[in-house]
């Protein structure tokens, strides 16, 4: 893992759409894992305006969604699909055939996560996983206890995660209470991580899950075993980190955060 510890929000955020943007630039083919949750509004400001002021192209790149809730139309503004259109997908050139999401409203739910793999697979993989993290560290909607090498499935959301979510339907009763969501073993398959996290209120976790024992009840933790996981936290998040002057140095001297710094 490399942890990059930004001032606030904005530059932390920022700085990961740098991330992406270089990556795009380098393949405009990417394929992209995309992440939704109010930490990435943030970063598809940043790509939405790097796409319209630095020439920023996805007309090459698919796309494919972390997770999506059970039974919400695609038009539900609290559907995953509703924010992505809004957030990056109608402010830029990519081209709507290439966005996938699962799709929750699924008859055969099983069948649905299965061909959500199987479009993975067929698109040749993810490239670039972006990420964020639950108050409890899900990632996706992998909740404690998610099998370390598990796939795209259906998942019961926990209480925390209802808590969580609550105001954006407007109380706890309203939250769906399953989602589909890539496993773990299917995000630590991508070629690439990128997890944000921004705010004081992530700052135990991102401990936990940076430095903390790698468990199944905390599935952010399991990204210590991908080879190539970008941390970046601002100020408040990593205030929970005992090495934040170690990451500080690397960040500092590594060659290839050069350009960041
Ligand atoms: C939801 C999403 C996660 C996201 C998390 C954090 O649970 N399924 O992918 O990381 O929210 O969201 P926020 O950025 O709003 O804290």
């Amino acid at each position: 893992m490399e942890v990059i510890i930004q001032p606030n929000q904005e530059s932390a955020s920022s700085l990961a759409a740098r991330i992406v943007s270089r990556e795009i630039r380098a393949n405009p083919h990417l394929v992209l894992g995309l992440a939704t949750g109010k930490t990435m509004e943030c970063v598809y400001r940043h790509l939405v305006r790097m796409h319209k002021e630095e020439k920023l192209d996805f007309s090459l790149c698919s796309t494919f969604n972390l997770d999506e809730y059970v039974g919400l139309f695609p038009s539900d503004p609290n559907s995953y699909r509703h924010y992505m259109d809004q957030h990056l997908f109608r402010k830029v050139n990519v081209d709507p055939r290439n966005t996938h999401l699962p799709n929750g409203l699924a008859d055969d739910l099983e069948a649905e996560c299965r061909k959500y793999e199987a479009m993975i697979t067929r698109f040749g993989g993810i490239d670039l996983q972006l990420l964020g993290i639950g108050k409890a560290g899900h990632i996706g909607f992998n909740e404690p206890l998610s099998a370390l090498r598990s796939r795209t499935r259906v998942k019961a959301l926990t209480p925390t995660t209802l808590k969580q979510n609550a105001p954006f339907f407007g109380g706890e009763e309203r939250v769906p209470r399953r989602a589909i969501t890539m496993g773990v073993g299917t995000i630590l398959e991508c070629r690439r991580c990128l997890l944000l996290a921004t705010g004081g209120s992530k700052a135990e976790v991102i401990a936990k899950a940076v430095e903390g024992p790698i468990t199944s009840m905390i599935s952010a933790t399991t990204l210590q075993l991908h080879a190539r996981c970008t941390v970046v936290v601002d100020e408040a998040a990593a205030s929970k980190l005992v090495e934040k002057d170690y990451y500080r140095w690397i960040f500092a001297n590594e060659p290839e955060w050069e350009d960041y710094r």
